[in-house]
């Protein structure tokens, strides 16, 4: 355990920011339908300060606190007019959050009601105190709805540049095929200015289920009792019964005792044995989705209902991709799930009721997904990214400009200079754009041969872009 400046107790150095570079100050973040704390756990690792979050459900308040510092607040963001000056006065350089997703989520009842509204409510909450940065996330089917639209439109007559992708967490450190939607939001920018460093920043492989079971799967251990009845199965993380010449194999005869560390994986699923190697574990499916997985790949998205066992139903009809049987699969527990959405072992989720721990868990951000977002937002305000040059600027320049692939290259290289001089930015209005590179040519003192050719590129670069806009 870790204290915080008020003295109180937070989770560990798990949850402790990234060290920010000498003479650079943290980001100042205010985070809206902040839950039990993946994003801001997130956040936070990449080097981000919290300064404050809201969450309508006190145990959500109480956990994020808990685990991240005392800066959560229970309040219902419906109350714009209270709230909005409130944030405001806290002056962020980013607002993050992702609203209730529950009207837009293939779970949910697909109507757009009060819960959709609340991506309107984000977008205003973001116009109001015009932080520099924004981050919005949400299921993928949000995207085509009416809420977003608006929210959308509010956005950009703000003056955002927007970045709208849906990611994979499993690209993203998550053991865990998690679509949603991301959209990041930079003051003065073109759209999709992040778009491939995000896009960058994703692995080639998938995370698979491996990198948090791995070692963990085989952590019941047969200790043979002594006398018939007793219990023989013990959990590496429990103590273990007194150790005498307990250590064989464990025979088949064996019947599952109720203190076994491992009975209601047993019992639940009729052919596993604990000696046997686990091929399978299993996610409660919703409609006619596969229940089992293998440790090779990540898991399904994870919902509050994933670690119910499977129904006698779904044993008679087994989905025909499964693996392995779903009567020998195993069945997740609250802190594997927790686990799989990137929380660290340790996260403290005591007094809240159990159901609601799996409504915290399945609502969450994975942790490393956000992590990898503010890693690159950072980087992009420190000016160490730049957008790309993409290849068919080139072919233009080739067929329309009938340049010369020597040409081609010196054109693309210009264009990449002028966006290194501009610190990465990719202003949307070309006035302040040109004004930002005149005083970047200054201050780098550039012959004026070499400033003409890095003007005439970006020229030709947008008006690359503007034809590309335009679909000519
Ligand atoms: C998708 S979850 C956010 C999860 C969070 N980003 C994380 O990474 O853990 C949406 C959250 O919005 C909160 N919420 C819903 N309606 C709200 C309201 N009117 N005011 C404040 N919070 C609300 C819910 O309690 C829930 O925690």
């Amino acid at each position: 355990m870790f204290l915080d400046a008020a003295g109180l107790k937070v989770a560990s150095s798990a949850t402790e920011p990234a060290e920010p570079e000498i003479g650079q100050r943290r980001l100042r973040v205010v985070e809206l339908y902040a839950g039990a704390g993946g994003m801001g756990l997130g956040l936070r690792r990449a080097g981000f300060e919290l300064v404050r979050a809201y969450d309508h459900m006190q145990c959500a308040v109480d956990v994020y606190n808990r685990n991240l510092g005392y800066h959560a607040v229970v309040a219902d963001l419906g109350n714009v007019a209270s709230i909005a000056p409130e944030i405001c006065k806290l002056r962020p350089d980013m607002i993050v959050g992702g609203p209730p997703c529950q009207d837009f989520s293939p779970a949910g009842a697909r109507i757009e009601g009060e819960r959709a509204n609340h991506t309107r409510t984000f977008a205003l909450y973001v116009c109001a105190a015009a932080p520099e940065w924004f981050v919005m996330e949400n299921v993928q089917r949000a995207r085509n709805s009416a809420a977003w639209a608006d929210a959308r439109e509010m956005l950009k007559h703000a003056g955002y540049g927007l970045t709208q992708l849906v990611v994979n967490a499993a690209f993203y450190g998550v053991p865990q095929k998690r679509q949603r939607l991301i959209v990041v939001g930079r003051r003065g920018e073109r759209d999709g200015f992040l778009l491939g460093s995000i896009q960058h920043a994703a692995s080639s492989e998938p995370m698979r289920l491996r990198a948090v079971f791995g070692d963990r799967l085989g952590d019941h251990v047969y200790n043979h009792p002594r006398t018939p009845g007793r219990r023989g199965v013990w959990s590496v993380d429990g103590p273990s019964p007194t150790i005498r010449n307990a250590r064989r194999p464990q025979p088949a005869s064996y019947e599952p005792h109720p203190n076994d560390s491992n009975y209601e994986i047993v019992t639940s699923c009729a052919t596993s044995s604990p000696g046997d190697e686990m091929t399978g574990l299993y996610f409660r499916p919703y409609h006619d989705a596969r229940g089992v997985y293998s440790l090779d790949e990540p898991a399904p998205s994870i919902v509050r209902t994933s670690r119910e066992r499977p129904r006698s139903s779904y044993i008679a009809s087994p989905h025909p991709d499964d693996p392995s049987p779903a009567a020998s699969a195993y069945i997740l527990t609250q802190k594997d799930t927790s686990r799989i959405q990137g929380f660290p072992e340790d996260w403290d989720w005591s007094g809240c009721l159990s159901r609601d721990i799996d409504q915290m868990i399945a609502n969450a951000v994975p942790a490393p997904m956000a992590a990898s977002l503010g890693r690159e937002i950072l980087r992009r305000e420190r000016g160490e990214s730049h957008p790309g040059v993409p290849g068919n600027f080139g072919q233009w320049l080739a067929k329309e400009k009938k340049m010369a692939p020597q040409m081609v290259a010196n054109a693309k290289w210009r264009v990449k200079r002028a966006r290194q001089l501009l610190g990465g930015r990719d202003l949307q209005c070309s006035g302040a754009e040109a004004h930002a590179l005149e005083a970047a040519f200054e201050q780098e003192s550039l012959a004026k041969g070499t400033q003409s050719e890095i003007r005439r590129a970006l020229r030709q670069f947008r008006e690359w872009q503007e034809k590309v806009r335009s679909g000519i």
